[in-house]
């Protein structure tokens, strides 16, 4: 007997999952039209999914051990609204049990567009939903809108309906167009999660977003990918001013990543994480502080915050071969309970 089974008496009747995210360059650009360039994680999440014949979905989480009651019409709280609104946006009209299990961490990997997909999936197999995998992923961007209150871009839920492993997705924000594009040669890729629990993502989150759509405005725009010419954002009042020009800064790294060796894509990560740090303001100490001893590294060619920030998890672009021997060194030196999640 499955767990499911153990706990809901009856077999899953749908199961799929969803690999979590890192983004190596173009962060917070995927509301303002930009350029972003993720690739997925190995750590994924699984949902599996059962009608129950009642009028409340019952959700379970085995990594937190706790069951959710939510009647029909409502969203609940917690984790409930990633499924719940998937459900509703979906036209489900009848109570279902859902076990959720896997290994993405939360705290910039994208845990919750992974769980979006996999319920997303889940339910497609389940009522047959003719959903492609763009369709889906704009729907898990909409849960997060109206049910969960974050005003996200779309790079998560496409990365985690769209990315595989082995090469990174340059995705076009504005038209949805994207492409895979090779890991620069003789290199890996390292992600950390710095341990420390991420501050205010969320409403910290939902202000830069207001700050960049006011600066657009203000530039005559209708979003920052419009803008190439740094000199134009110079005519902005702080804070506007250093906001917009870490999104037109960052859109240029990416665009110049694409050509980039790996010695000068770590640049660019490097640039990125001082963009993130100082213009955008969406970095933490900690996360500066581990940043700094993996830049500090010979094997290293560059490393930054990954995601939303205010903590969780960077990334580093590392000489192949050699990621765990950087990790464990850079882990001993920072301690604060980091752990090594890719390779
Ligand atoms: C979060 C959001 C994404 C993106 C990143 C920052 O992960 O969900 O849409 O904006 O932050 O790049």
């Amino acid at each position: 007997m499955n767990t499911f089974e153990t706990l809901f008496g009856t077999p899953p009747q749908a199961s799929a999952s969803a690999a979590g995210r890192v983004n190596l360059l173009g962060e917070h650009t995927d509301y303002q039209g930009g350029f972003v360039l993720p690739t997925a994680i190995p750590q994924r999440l699984t949902v599996e999914l059962g009608r129950n014949g009642t009028q409340e979905h019952v959700l379970h989480s085995l990594s937190s051990g706790q069951t959710l009651r939510v009647p029909l019409g409502e969203k609940g709280e917690g984790f409930a609204p990633y499924l719940v609104g998937c459900f509703q946006l979906s036209g489900v009209q009848e109570g279902l049990n859902a076990l959720i299990s896997g290994n993405v961490p939360s705290g910039g990997l994208s845990s919750s567009a992974a769980l979006e997909v996999a319920t997303l999936r889940a339910l497609r197999g389940l009522y047959g939903l003719e959903l492609n995998d763009v369709d889906l992923a704009l729907r898990g961007v909409q849960v997060e809108h109206e049910f969960v209150g974050v005003k996200c871009g779309v790079m998560d839920q496409m990365a985690s309906s769209l990315a595989d492993t082995q090469t990174m997705l340059l995705i076009d924000t504005r038209s949805l167009e994207r492409r895979s594009v090779p890991f620069p040669a003789g290199a890996e890729v390292l992600v950390i999660d710095s341990g420390v629990p991420r501050r205010l993502a969320e409403s910290g989150y939902n202000q830069r977003r207001a700050e960049v759509e006011e600066a657009a405005r203000q530039l005559g725009v209708k979003e920052l990918r419009d803008v190439t010419d740094l000199a134009a954002v110079e005519t902005l009042p702080e804070p506007l001013r250093a906001r917009a020009r870490h999104v037109v800064s960052e859109n240029a790294r990416v665009l110049r990543g694409l050509q980039a060796d790996a010695a000068e894509f770590g640049q660019l990560m490097n640039a990125s994480h001082a963009s993130l740090r100082d213009d955008y303001a969406v970095s933490h100490p900690k996360v500066d502080e581990l940043v700094n001893l993996l830049q500090a590294q010979p094997s290293v060619y560059g490393a930054r915050m990954t995601g939303a920030g205010f903590g969780g998890a960077v990334v580093a672009l590392v000489r192949v071969g050699q990621a765990a021997a950087v990790a464990q060194a850079v882990i001993a030196e920072f301690g604060n309970d980091a752990v090594q999640l890719v390779p």
